[in-house]
């Protein structure tokens, strides 16, 4: 299938959406990168789910619009859908980021975002999907875990992969170090990942991802303190 239905605009910075469900610390990354003048880009709206969510204050120190809007208002998770997504789509996103996102979203929204919605996921896709990925990295004895940013498709963090960063698993580790290791590079990996859609050279074609045009026959690899190539 293709997606050229959504080539992002060239002439303004990149206006990016952001859906949190909690800590937020992957946003916190954009907001810096945005202020530091590494990322050319403006985070146009940060959308929870949940009231509570440390993402939507730290929207708020930053001057973002935010806001939750809760499932429990709504009869399913299309109609959550519907109107989650409308109000996303109401800030004019170029891309919408699921950063830490926790909810499920309905193929309808999948389908209508293609292209333009990504998802950061604590390991090396597509090993270790769904929940606990560091616990479930420790379990199989990996000696290599990471992190992954890929679209967004109806299979769950099944998506094509656009980048990734490794971290080596160190003795003693437990699921709680090696999150806060993995953690640490999440930040960089969705930096970076987010300047290559900043200078329009990523797209989603025939569900390939394309860089300057040029299907990946790997996931870039965001080496330490590089950006990509
Ligand atoms: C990150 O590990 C991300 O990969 C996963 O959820 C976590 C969110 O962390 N999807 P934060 O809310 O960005 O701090």
């Amino acid at each position: 299938m293709s997606d050229s239905r959504f080539p992002i605009p060239e002439s303004r910075p990149l206006r990016i959406a952001v859906l949190a469900s909690g800590r937020g610390s992957n946003l916190q990354a954009l907001i810096d990168a945005i202020a530091g003048g590494r990322l050319d880009a403006r985070i146009v709206g940060v959308f929870s789910d949940r009231s509570g969510a440390l993402a939507l204050q730290r929207a708020n120190a930053a001057g973002i619009p935010a806001q939750a809007i809760l499932p429990r208002a709504f009869a399913n998770r299309l109609a959550f859908d519907e109107e989650f997504f409308s109000r996303v789509d109401a800030a004019g996103p170029d891309v919408i980021v699921c950063a830490g996102y926790m909810r499920l979203i309905s193929e309808h929204a999948v389908d209508a975002h293609r292209g333009r919605l990504v998802n950061i996921h604590p390991s090396l896709l597509p090993a270790f999907k769904g929940l606990h990925t560091h616990a479930q990295a420790l379990e199989a004895g990996v000696a290599e875990h990471g992190a992954s940013v890929h679209y967004v498709t109806p299979d769950l963090d099944g998506g094509p992969v656009i980048a990734q960063v490794r971290v080596p698993v160190q003795p003693g580790d437990d699921a709680e170090s090696l999150a806060r290791r993995v953690l640490a590079r999440e930040h960089p990996l969705l930096v970076e990942t987010l300047s290559l859609f900043a200078a329009r050279r990523l797209a989603l074609r025939d569900d390939r991802v394309q860089l300057d045009g040029v299907a990946l026959s790997t996931p870039l690899q965001l080496a330490a303190n590089q950006p990509f190539a």
